[in-house]
């Protein structure tokens, strides 16, 4: 089976999720943030999963990005990475595929935070893409003064996107 983990992240949880995904589905599974692989080789997997951070009800935009380029940086803190192409914007550049597809978030909060998976389910569906599992959202404990991506995800987190990759890698056997 050939699989794509696909993710935009700031601090790295998003991009630790990404990654456990991608363990959870099985060996040669790539994954890649927005900025190294180019949407052509959506079309060619079998399956194909999306994920970004909740921002503001819904997926990340440059205004949002604009927002926390001007926060300021406390010493010690992790620096933002602002340079990943909007998902949204990736997944307009996605001819259509007939792949299974998922998607996932990352967010502080429980159900307000709904809008960034099922965003990306819908422009999923709207190349061609059968959404085969119901979308997830990952819980971030504290995005206020992240001093490392690892201590930022709830516990737990790294396990559960462990299990969801394997349910997924079941559904697309
Ligand atoms: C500008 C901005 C807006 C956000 N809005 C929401 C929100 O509406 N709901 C929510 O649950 N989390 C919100 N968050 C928290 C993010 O979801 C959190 O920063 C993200 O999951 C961290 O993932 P990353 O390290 O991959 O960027 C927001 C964060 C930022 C920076």
């Amino acid at each position: 089976m050939n699989a794509l983990v696909v993710y935009e992240s700031l601090w790295g949880n998003t991009a630790a999720i990404a990654h456990a995904i991608a363990e959870g589905i099985g060996p040669n599974t790539r994954v890649a943030h927005t900025g190294e692989i180019d949407p052509a080789e959506a079309a060619t997997v079998d399956l194909l999963v999306v994920g970004a951070p909740v921002h503001a009800f819904g997926l990340p935009t440059s205004g949002t990005k604009a927002s926390v380029a001007t926060r300021r940086v406390a010493p010690g803190d992790l620096e933002p990475e602002l340079d990943q192409p909007p998902v949204r914007d990736w997944l307009a550049r996605i001819q259509s595929g007939t792949g299974i597809a998922a998607a996932f978030d990352t967010r502080v909060r429980g159900p307000l935070g709904r809008g960034g998976a099922s965003k990306i389910e819908k422009l999923l569906e709207s190349k061609g893409f059968r959404v085969a599992h119901v979308s997830q959202g990952f819980l971030i404990a504290n995005e206020k003064n992240p001093k490392s991506a690892a201590s930022m995800l709830r516990e737990g987190e790294i396990e559960r996107a462990r299990q969801w990759g394997a349910e997924l890698a079941v559904l697309a056997l």
